[in-house]
């Protein structure tokens, strides 16, 4: 029997969220907490699915049943599975524990299935590749929202299916990125950035911009068609500059869980209604893009200053909720700067401070459970496989 366990990161958000999903600037870390996935097929054909010991249930797992359709398809024959997901990003809480779920899956499935190529010469570029998901190819079936299965066999640019690779190089963070965005989108209803993905897969700090940036590393553009018009976001990852200033994100968690979803949508609600609150998501943009400026010249003071008016404007919105007010207002006398860190609503905020000690108890004795995170953690990695492949796929599987 064959097994593969595979991990990534959570994040945080320094600045955008919300406004990030029409377009504007945002900013995100990868945080020192992860969720690993472990993968295992079963020892008969006949048993069923089973996640954590129970019957896996579509409906209570999403995106592991949206995943399945693209990279695990009943119907082509792929064995049944057993997972196991364990880690210390706590859920619905705005940490992207959702997001690092689907792209440690995604990682493990690639890896358990291997890639098959139309060249047969070892380099594994992506334009060899016979099958997959990259920002390099169309991919509008992968953000369907209907539950079917997907194949994702190409016709590449040198013909037909080749050459099989069953080992861990096949693994690729684009490819992970954008199946954990495609799976966020089908559960928040159609409307999700892709932020929280590619945070977790390439890990570091990530910056989603309108425009591409000439001062950062590109990544890729995104695209998706949402109920209110297609979103275009370049991605970009940065790096800081070398500080003598220690600083940390301490990270609160309220207990209270409030599901992405229901925020995005109380969002979308509240601009349908009034469109000229719009505006209120533009200052959103221009108060990230200040705190990136600063971010990019070491400038952790006038970040922190851009964190705590990006709440202002959050709570506007009606996002923010007392239990996280109290616990930014405890932060405030230790911190550069706090704000919420997520969809909001209840979850978690995040301080940004040179204290983390004194910042960490302040938010304790308010009643927060408190992480304390450097910034620019790693992202997804494979952590062990055994027996590959787990789905020995034929050509045109
Ligand atoms: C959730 O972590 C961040 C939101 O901006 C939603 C999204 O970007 O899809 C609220």
């Amino acid at each position: 029997m064959g097994r593969v366990t595979a991990s990534a990161p959570g994040k945080c958000i320094l600045f955008g969220e919300h406004a990030v999903v029409y377009g504007q600037p945002a900013v995100a870390v990868a945080i020192e907490q992860r969720i690993s996935v472990s993968i295992e097929t079963l020892g008969s054909a006949s048993e069923s699915w089973k996640i954590n010991g129970m019957q896996f249930e579509p409906k209570r797992h999403p995106h592991v049943q949206a995943l399945r359709n693209r990279l695990w398809q009943p119907q082509q024959g792929a064995p049944n599975l057993i997972i196991r997901i364990n880690g210390d990003i706590p859920p619905a809480s705005g940490l992207g524990s959702s997001a690092a779920l689907s792209v440690a899956a995604s990682a493990a499935l690639r890896t358990a299935r291997g890639r098959w190529f139309n060249k047969v010469d070892a380099s594994l570029k992506i334009e060899s590749w016979a099958e997959g998901y990259s920002s390099q190819f169309e991919n509008e079936k992968l953000y369907s929202i209907e539950d079917q299965e997907i194949n994702a066999r190409r016709e590449g640019d040198f013909g037909s299916a080749k050459h099989y690779v069953a080992d861990q190089s096949v693994v690729d963070e684009d490819e992970c990125a954008l199946l954990a965005h495609a799976v966020e989108a089908v559960a928040q209803g159609g409307r999700a950035s892709p932020m929280d993905a590619s945070t977790c897969a390439h890990g570091g700090i990530i910056l989603l911009s309108d425009v591409l940036e000439s001062q950062e590393e590109y990544l890729y553009t995104r695209r998706l068609k949402m109920p209110e018009g297609e979103r275009v976001w370049h991605l970009h990852s940065i790096d800081l500059p070398k500080s003598t200033e220690e600083v940390f994100l301490v990270i609160g968690n309220t207990g209270v869980h409030a599901p992405t979803s229901h925020q995005v949508d109380k969002v979308a609600a509240t601009i349908e209604a009034h469109p000229e609150r719009m505006k209120e998501i533009e200052t959103i943009g221009m108060i990230a893009r200040r705190g990136i400026q600063s971010l990019r010249e070491g400038d952790y003071a006038a970040v922190g200053r851009a964190m705590s008016e990006n709440q202002i404007m959050l709570q506007g919105l009606g996002v923010s909720c007392p239990e996280l007010e109290n616990l930014i207002r405890a932060a405030a006398p230790t911190s550069l700067g706090a704000k919420l860190t997520g969809a909001g609503g209840g979850g978690c905020m995040v301080a940004l401070t040179t204290n983390p000690k004194q910042t960490s108890e302040a938010i304790e004795l308010a009643g927060g459970r408190t992480l304390i995170s450097k910034f620019g953690n790693v992202g997804l990695s494979i952590d062990e496989t055994e027996n590959l492949p787990l789905w020995a796929t034929q050509p045109d599987a």
